[in-house]
């Protein structure tokens, strides 16, 4: 193991740190969070979830930091070896655009704006989306490493 090894393990190390906290913490929120804060006074749950929000925000801030200097790192890596065939390029692609939508997503929601679309008779907002996409890249992820092994004749 040389140097650039533990370079690659460090880096992978905070990428998948930096992914746990944003889609875990959003995970944590909807289905632990949000339906014990209903059992607050609402006085009480509105003060908790100012509270919540604003520290929730600091960590995405870090997270998102992290994940794109990480991600850009890990993108020239994996795409300057010969394991990196087109439809790996395609999939990370795929995922980098999706990565960024949930960026611009959360950079909305932490000014203040409110963003939804419509799916059918449901109106989904920024928090539901943002967790969406963070669980569709967990599973490009899984089709990336197959793709890279498979490339590497693993
Ligand atoms: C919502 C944002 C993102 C999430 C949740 C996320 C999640 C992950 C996770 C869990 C891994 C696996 C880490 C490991 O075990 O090695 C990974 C790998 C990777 N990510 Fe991200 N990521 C995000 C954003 C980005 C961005 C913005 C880039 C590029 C600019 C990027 C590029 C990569 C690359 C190249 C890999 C290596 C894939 C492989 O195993 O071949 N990611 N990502």
């Amino acid at each position: 193991m040389d140097l650039t090894d533990i370079g690659r393990i460090v880096l992978r190390w905070a990428h998948a740190v930096a992914a746990l906290f944003w889609v875990g913490g959003s995970l944590f929120l909807f289905l632990v969070y949000r339906p014990a804060a209903r059992f607050l006074p609402e006085t009480a749950r509105q003060l908790f979830e100012k509270a919540v929000r604003q520290r929730f925000r600091e960590l995405v801030n870090t997270a998102v930091a992290v994940l794109l200097v990480s991600g850009m790192v890990l993108t020239f890596d994996r795409l300057s070896s010969p394991a990196a065939t087109t439809a790996y390029a395609l999939v990370l692609g795929t995922k980098i655009v999706l990565a960024l939508l949930a960026f611009y997503l959360a950079l909305e929601l932490g000014g203040g704006r409110r963003v939804s679309i419509r799916l059918g008779r449901h109106l989904v907002g920024a928090p539901e989306l943002i967790l969406g996409i963070g669980l569709v890249i967990y599973l490009l992820v899984a089709i990336l490493r197959l793709l890279y092994e498979r490339g590497a004749g693993g």
